[in-house]
């Protein structure tokens, strides 16, 4: 009994720093900072000449996928393309749909559509299992004041049916590129899945965020919707961006085993297929960090879910006591 009442002790301790200490979690998103050691991995990467696999990419989304008001027809997904060649990647686009002046002009980008029609939609490319999908939808939700308190749990269904039913894949969310018809909604919008990008992320999913909202400005656009060709290049920077940060996260992995064309893919039709290995040059841009769950010493803002902070709790009381023995 002697040897409990110091441990109850610092149990109790612990409970009573963590109360003062342990505020409660909320998303950070700072748009200003960078990671300090981006830069010279980025710079790594793109020297090397030639990566481990192909990527199969599915451009999925609505009419800023499909590239609709680009006079070419591709909106981001050429320059986008052509950066990856330039980087070494092997690259197939897939997805039900071709538009645009591009060779390897495959995509999933429907006009007007809305997160809930995509995922009605999705399953008839699941058997292409992309190991890479760019995910830019919403704007629509927002646009058609569609239930836009619940897009993000909309869109958080969307991943676990691709998640599920594509092992391996990498999924790049959009936030919304900046629309002036319904600003406000897609903003909102943009904050749902910047807070739920955070909670998967910190299961260690394979998702990265392409933050379209801070880059792209509203002279970019052509209709107050739709991106000028600068405004679909600066697309292609910012998802590039954050393929560049799957890769560095070592989230990226080979297409799968099961994949139909995956054995057909090969270096002569990728060639082939290919427009341009040339250096696309596109716009400079230095992403914000990835959204992250954090703890801060004020009480507002909790937005995370009740479990998550109990295994905080638990964590530290571990931790505390741990370290009380020391
Ligand atoms: C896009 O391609 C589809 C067929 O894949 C075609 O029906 C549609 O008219 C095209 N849209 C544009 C804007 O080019
Ligand atoms: C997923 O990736 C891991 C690690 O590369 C690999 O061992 C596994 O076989 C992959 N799963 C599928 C279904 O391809
Ligand atoms: C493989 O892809 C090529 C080019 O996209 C296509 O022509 C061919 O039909 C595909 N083969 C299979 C088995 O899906
Ligand atoms: C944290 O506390 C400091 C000092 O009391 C305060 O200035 C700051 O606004 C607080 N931060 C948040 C996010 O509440």
């Amino acid at each position: 009994m002697r040897q409990s009442t110091p441990i109850l002790w610092v149990v109790q301790a612990c409970l009573i720093w963590l109360t003062l200490v342990s505020a409660s979690p909320t998303i950070s998103h700072d748009n200003l900072v960078s990671d300090a050691d981006s830069d010279s991995d980025v710079s790594a990467l793109q020297t090397r000449d030639t990566k481990p696999f192909p990527l199969r990419i599915l451009p999925l989304g609505a009419s800023i996928t499909m590239g609709y008001k680009s006079k070419d027809g591709n909106g981001y997904r050429k320059w986008l393309r052509q950066q990856l060649r330039y980087a070494g990647w092997e690259v197939d686009m897939i997805g039900t749909m071709k538009n645009g002046t591009m060779h390897d002009n495959d995509h999933d980008g429907h006009i007007g559509w809305r997160i809930d029609q995509i995922t009605s939609h999705v399953k008839q490319i699941i058997p292409q299992q992309p190991n890479l999908i760019l995910l830019n939808a919403g704007t629509n939700d927002a646009l058609q004041n569609y239930k836009v308190d619940t897009a993000g749990e909309r869109m958080d269904s969307l991943l676990t049916y691709l998640f599920d039913n594509i092992p391996n894949t990498t999924i790049i969310l959009s936030t919304l590129t900046f629309n002036g018809k319904k600003p406000q909604l897609g903003t909102d919008i943009s904050t749902q899945y910047l807070e739920l990008a955070a909670k998967r992320r910190a299961r260690k999913e394979r998702l990265v965020v392409a933050d379209m909202s801070t880059f792209i400005q509203w002279k970019q656009l052509v209709d107050k919707i739709h991106p000028t060709a600068a405004g679909y290049e600066e697309m292609a920077s910012v998802w590039w961006a954050a393929i560049q940060e799957a890769e560095k996260e070592g989230l990226l992995q080979a297409p799968t085993s099961t994949t139909k064309n995956n054995t057909a893919f090969s270096k002569a039709r990728e060639k082939e297929l290919d427009d341009s290995t040339a250096d696309p040059r596109l716009p400079a841009y230095t992403a914000p960090p990835q959204p992250t769950i954090k703890r801060i010493n004020s009480s507002k803002g909790s937005s995370l879910s009740h479990q998550w902070h109990l295994w905080a709790v638990a964590f530290q009381i571990l931790t505390c006591i741990d370290f009380s023995y020391v």
